[in-house]
């Protein structure tokens, strides 16, 4: 998998270096969290890699998403639209099944292959557009198999409710996205806490952890106490291949699990012990 680099300033340590190439990420917050604004970080960030960018918007149009940039001090991006590297597709109020499944798949053949970053924000008013729940999956699929086509896409989605990621408008998406980001935010309080989580990430490692970050004017959404040069170490990985030398088993089964230990780090194994591992191997192929 290739990765391309978020934008998003101390994410990429969390997903082993970055986004994975035409891969599909759902950004889930309550309003305010930052998803508009982390979007348009992602957006920004291809275009400053010669990557161009496509920003469907469902909910503002395109002149407020663009006010917003530029209060944000990413004046830069009137230049990417002048020079139609940045295209806007403003969707809102529209009718979302007839966009999807006409407008977009006749975009798509004029952008095919083209490697840009698509961002779609927010998701909510497609799954609004039908209660059927067979049809919302069928839309947003369809929307992610078409828009990946493209490029690397990121799409945002309204948390409504209060338990984390309850709601059932969050279930489908998740579902079908490779990468799911959760941005955590509590307003109440004097203080408000953000917090962001990788839920879940398909072909990658990625952090379990929670890790607050902030909103910066110039900077964007800015991750605290990620540390992204500090070195790895492998000691549990290589125990266990210590271990794995001692015992006897089959010698498939030996040689596929030496190759499987090659480049993990302690970080894969979290708080598996070693020893416990290897008993585990054992009694799965001597026990029978
Ligand atoms: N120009 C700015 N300077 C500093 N913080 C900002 C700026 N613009 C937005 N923010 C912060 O970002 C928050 C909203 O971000 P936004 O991306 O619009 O959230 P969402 O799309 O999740 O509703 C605001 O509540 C504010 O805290
Ligand atoms: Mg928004």
């Amino acid at each position: 998998m290739r990765k391309i680099r978020s934008g998003i300033y101390g994410l990429n340590p969390l997903l082993d270096g970055g986004v994975n190439e035409n891969s599909t990420t759902v950004v889930i917050g309550r309003s305010g969290a930052g998803k508009t604004t982390l979007a348009t970080q992602f957006i920004r960030r291809g275009l400053q890699e010669g990557q161009e960018g496509v920003f469907v918007s469902l909910d503002e149009n395109k002149e407020q998403i663009i006010r917003e940039a530029v209060e944000m001090g990413w004046s830069d991006i009137l230049e990417y639209l002048d020079d139609e590297l940045l295209v806007f597709i403003d969707a809102s109020g529209r009718e979302f099944s007839n966009f999807i499944r006409k407008e977009l798949p006749a975009f798509v053949a004029d952008w095919k292959g083209s490697n840009a970053r698509i961002a779609i924000d927010p998701l909510t008013p497609v799954l609004w557009s039908t209660k059927d729940l067979y049809e919302q999956r069928d839309l947003i699929g369809y929307m992610f198999k078409q828009t990946r086509k493209v490029g690397t896409v990121l799409c945002t989605l309204e948390e409504h409710g209060q338990a984390d990621l309850a709601g059932p408008e969050t279930v489908i998406p998740m579902y079908l996205a490779d990468c799911v980001i959760h941005l955590k935010f509590n307003s109440d309080g004097a203080d408000p806490s953000r917090l962001l989580k990788i839920v879940k990430c398909r072909n990658s490692r990625h952090s379990q952890g929670a890790h607050a970050y902030e909103i910066v004017r110039g900077l964007g959404i800015v991750l605290e106490d990620v540390d992204g040069r500090k070195p790895t170490t492998s000691k549990a990985p290589s125990q266990l291949r210590q271990m794995l030398l001692t015992r006897s088993m089959p010698k498939n089964v030996r040689d596929h699990l030496e190759k499987s230990l090659d480049g993990l780090t302690d970080e894969d194994f979290r708080s598996l012990k070693p020893e416990r591992v290897l008993e585990m191997i054992l009694q799965e192929y001597q026990g029978v």
